[in-house]
C-alpha cells in the first residue's frame, strides 16, 4: 500500500468455486474506494476482464481528480475553472509538476528555465524536409518529438532525478517550437525562431503567424484566451494518452519515446483528434435548419454517427472545461469583432437540442471540451488540422508530469495487462503438402 492511500479497514471477498481471495479495500483522498485486486489470480486462478478500463485504476496519482457525476476537475486540488481565470499556463504547469503553486521566485526561475529552452537543435530542422508539405501536422510532430531521444541524450536517462527534471522542461519548452515548424512546414513559410521576451501563448502565436518581412504584433485578448486554453487541456488524469504515455514508460523508455506514444495516441477522434472532428461536423451541418437531421443520424446506431465534442467516458455532467471554453469563445469572437459567426449559432443551437432530448439526457450526454474549442481556435486563425496539435501543447505537460510520478512510484512495475484468449486451443501443425 502506498503511504498516500489507507486502508479502509474492509476487504471484498471473491469466491470462484473451492477458491476464495480476501481483497483490501483502499481509499485516496477523493473518489471511490478501490479493491486491490493484486492477489485475485494467486488466489483462484482467474483474472478480471475490464476492455476499455470502465472499473479499473491503473494507478494511484495525487496530480488530478475527476468527479464525472458532478462536473469537477481539480489540479492538485484546485479546481479547473480558478485555474483558468485565474492562473496562467506556466503556472499551472509547476503546479502539476511539483504539487504546489509557486512563489514568486520560484515561479521566475521555472519561467526562465522554460523560456531559455525554447529552441530546437537546429539539426532538427532538417527533418521536416522529408516530410510531404501535405502531411498531417500531428504526423509530423509526432515523429520529430521520437526524434528528441536522439539529440537531447543528456536528458534520457531516466534514474536520474535531474535528467527527468530537465527532459520535463524541454518537452514543455520545445512543443511549441516543433508545432509552430510543422505549421510553417505545411504552408511553405520559413520556420519562425522563438522570442524570449513573449509569454508562452504569445510567443506561440507568433511562431505561427509572424513571417519575416513584417512586423507582428501579438493580440493580447487572443494570447490571453490562448493561453486558458491551454490551463483547459493540461491534464485530465488517465485518459487514454496519458495512460498510453505511462504504459510506454513503465518499460523505461525515454521520456521523448514515451511522450511521441502519447501524441499518436491522442490524434484518435475518440479523444484529442475530436476538436477537428467537431469543427468538420459543425461545418458539414452548416445552418440551423439541418440540425434534427444529424440529431436523428446521432441517435441511429446503425448510422456510425457520432455528436462530436458530446459524451465523455468520465463526465456524466456537462464538462466543466466546456464551460470555460464557451465563455472564452464568446470573448474570442467579441475581441475580433466577429458577429452572427454561423458555426457558432449552429452549436448552440444543437447543443440546446441535444440537452432537450432523451437519447442525450438518458445517456448523460453532454458537451465537452471539444465541442466549443473548434470555433474558438478558427477565429484566432488556426487551421482545423492543427487543433489537435494545440491539445498536444498543453497536454505535454499532464503526460510528462505523471510519466514522473509513474517513475518515481514505489509501487510502479512494467505495465503487462492479460486476456480473455479466445482463439484456436493447441493443435499440430500440417505440412502444406497435406493441407485440403
Ligand atoms: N453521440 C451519440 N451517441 C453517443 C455519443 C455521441 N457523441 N457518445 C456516446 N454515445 C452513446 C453510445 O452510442 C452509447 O450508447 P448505448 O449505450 O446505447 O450503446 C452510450 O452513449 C455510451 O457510449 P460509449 O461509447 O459506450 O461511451 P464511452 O465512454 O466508451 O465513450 C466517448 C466516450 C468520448 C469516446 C464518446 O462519448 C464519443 O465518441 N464522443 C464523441 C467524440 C468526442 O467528443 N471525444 C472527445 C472526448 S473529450 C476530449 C478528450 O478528453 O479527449
Amino acid at each position: 500500500m502506498t503511504a498516500e492511500s489507507s486502508s479502509t479497514g474492509k476487504n471484498a471477498r471473491l469466491s470462484i468455486a473451492s477458491k476464495t481471495s480476501e481483497m483490501p479495500v483502499r481509499s485516496g483522498t477523493l473518489g471511490p474506494d478501490v479493491v486491490d485486486i493484486g492477489r485475485l489470480y494467486r488466489d483462484t486462478g482467474c483474472f478480471t476482464y475490464d476492455p476499455g478500463f470502465t472499473s479499473t485504476a491503473n494507478c494511484s496519482s495525487k496530480i488530478t481528480y475527476i468527479d464525472g457525476d458532478n462536473g469537477i476537475l481539480l489540479h492538485r486540488g484546485y479546481p479547473i475553472d480558478q485555474l483558468a481565470e485565474q492562473s496562467n499556463f506556466l503556472e499551472v504547469c509547476y503546479l502539476l509538476l511539483n504539487g504546489e503553486l509557486p512563489n514568486k521566485s520560484q515561479f521566475k526561475e521555472f519561467d526562465a528555465a522554460i523560456t531559455r529552452h525554447t529552441m530546437v537543435h537546429e539539426q532538427m530542422t532538417r527533418f521536416y524536409t522529408g516530410f510531404r508539405r501535405d502531411a498531417h501536422p500531428m504526423a509530423v510532430v509526432c515523429g520529430v518529438i521520437g526524434a528528441m531521444s536522439a539529440f537531447y541524450h543528456d536528458s534520457t536517462d531516466i534514474n536520474d532525478p535531474e535528467q527527468r527534471r530537465i527532459a520535463a522542461n524541454r518537452m514543455i519548452a520545445k512543443m511549441p517550437t516543433i508545432a509552430a515548424m510543422a505549421y510553417k512546414y505545411s504552408v511553405g513559410q520559413p520556420f519562425i525562431y522563438p522570442r524570449n521576451d513573449l509569454d508562452y501563448a504569445a510567443n506561440f502565436l507568433q511562431m505561427c503567424f509572424a513571417v519575416p518581412c513584417e512586423p507582428y504584433v501579438v493580440n493580447p485578448v487572443i494570447a490571453r484566451a490562448l493561453d486558458k486554453i491551454f490551463i483547459l487541456h493540461a491534464d485530465h488524469e488517465q485518459n487514454a494518452s496519458t495512460s498510453t504515455v505511462r504504459l510506454a514508460g513503465s518499460s523505461g523508455a525515454n521520456p521523448f519515446a514515451c511522450i511521441a506514444a502519447g501524441v499518436a495516441c491522442l490524434w484518435g477522434p475518440a479523444h484529442g483528434g475530436a476538436n477537428e472532428a467537431a469543427l468538420n461536423m459543425l461545418q458539414e451541418i452548416g445552418t440551423v435548419d439541418r440540425i434534427p437531421e444529424y440529431i436523428k443520424m446521432a441517435k441511429d446506431k446503425n448510422s456510425g454517427f457520432r455528436l462530436m465534442g458530446f459524451g465523455h467516458r468520465v463526465y456524466k455532467n456537462y464538462d466543466p472545461r466546456a464551460k470555460v471554453m464557451q465563455k472564452t469563445c464568446h470573448e474570442v469572437l467579441d475581441s475580433l469583432g466577429i458577429r452572427d459567426e454561423p458555426l457558432l449559432k449552429v452549436a448552440m443551437e444543437l447543443e440546446r437540442i441535444a440537452l432537450q432530448d432523451d437519447y442525450f439526457v438518458e445517456k448523460k450526454l453532454y458537451p465537452n471540451i471539444d465541442f466549443y474549442s473548434g470555433i474558438t481556435l478558427r477565429a484566432m486563425g488556426f487551421p482545423v488540422q492543427l487543433f489537435t496539435v494545440l491539445f498536444a501543447i498543453a497536454r505535454t505537460v499532464g503526460w510528462i508530469a505523471q510519466w514522473r510520478e509513474m517513475i518515481e512510484d514505489p509501487e510502479q512495475r512494467i505495465g503487462r495487462p492479460r486476456q480473455l484468449y479466445i482463439g484456436a486451443p493447441q493443435r499440430d501443425f500440417i505440412p502444406m503438402g497435406s493441407r485440403s
